[in-house]
């Protein structure tokens, strides 16, 4: 009887625990609320932008454009370059290269970003 109630509880107590680290690593990234360079901004770029942009490949790819660090990623929002290469606006050329333009929601997220100061956080 023991045995049963270990095998039918120790599944449900590891469910539990992988469900509360999904919590945590996945906070809600649909809206323009709480967005941090770590959770949000980081991501976006490493999922879009490092394949040609990393320290690594930059060189290669990407016409020695850093979007790596974030020291790189901020000289990039402070000279407006970031936001003008993501709206495809006239001049720029349209990131990510080759692709289709980032989703509203994530320019949205960036700019919200920016507009709270592009802050290491
Ligand atoms: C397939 C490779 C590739 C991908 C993916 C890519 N880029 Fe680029 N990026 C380039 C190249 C090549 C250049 C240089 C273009 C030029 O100078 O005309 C560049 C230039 C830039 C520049 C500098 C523009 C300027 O006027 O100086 C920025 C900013 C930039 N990319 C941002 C991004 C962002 C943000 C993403 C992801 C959303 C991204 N790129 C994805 C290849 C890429």
């Amino acid at each position: 009887m023991k045995k049963i109630l270990i095998t039918i509880l120790i599944p449900i107590l590891l469910q539990s625990c992988v469900y509360n680290n999904e919590e945590m690593l996945y906070p809600r990234q649909d809206s323009v609320n709480n967005i941090s360079y770590s959770e949000t901004i980081s991501k976006i770029i490493s999922n879009n932008c490092l394949e040609c942009h990393s320290n690594a490949n930059s060189d290669i790819y990407a016409n020695g454009n850093r979007l790596e660090d974030y020291e790189d990623v901020k000289v990039t929002c402070d000279n407006g370059k970031l936001l003008s290469v993501l709206k495809h606006k006239p001049g720029f050329p349209k990131m990510p290269l080759g692709k289709d333009k980032l989703s509203d929601l994530l320019i949205s997220q960036i700019e919200q970003w920016i507009n709270e100061g592009a802050k290491n956080n």
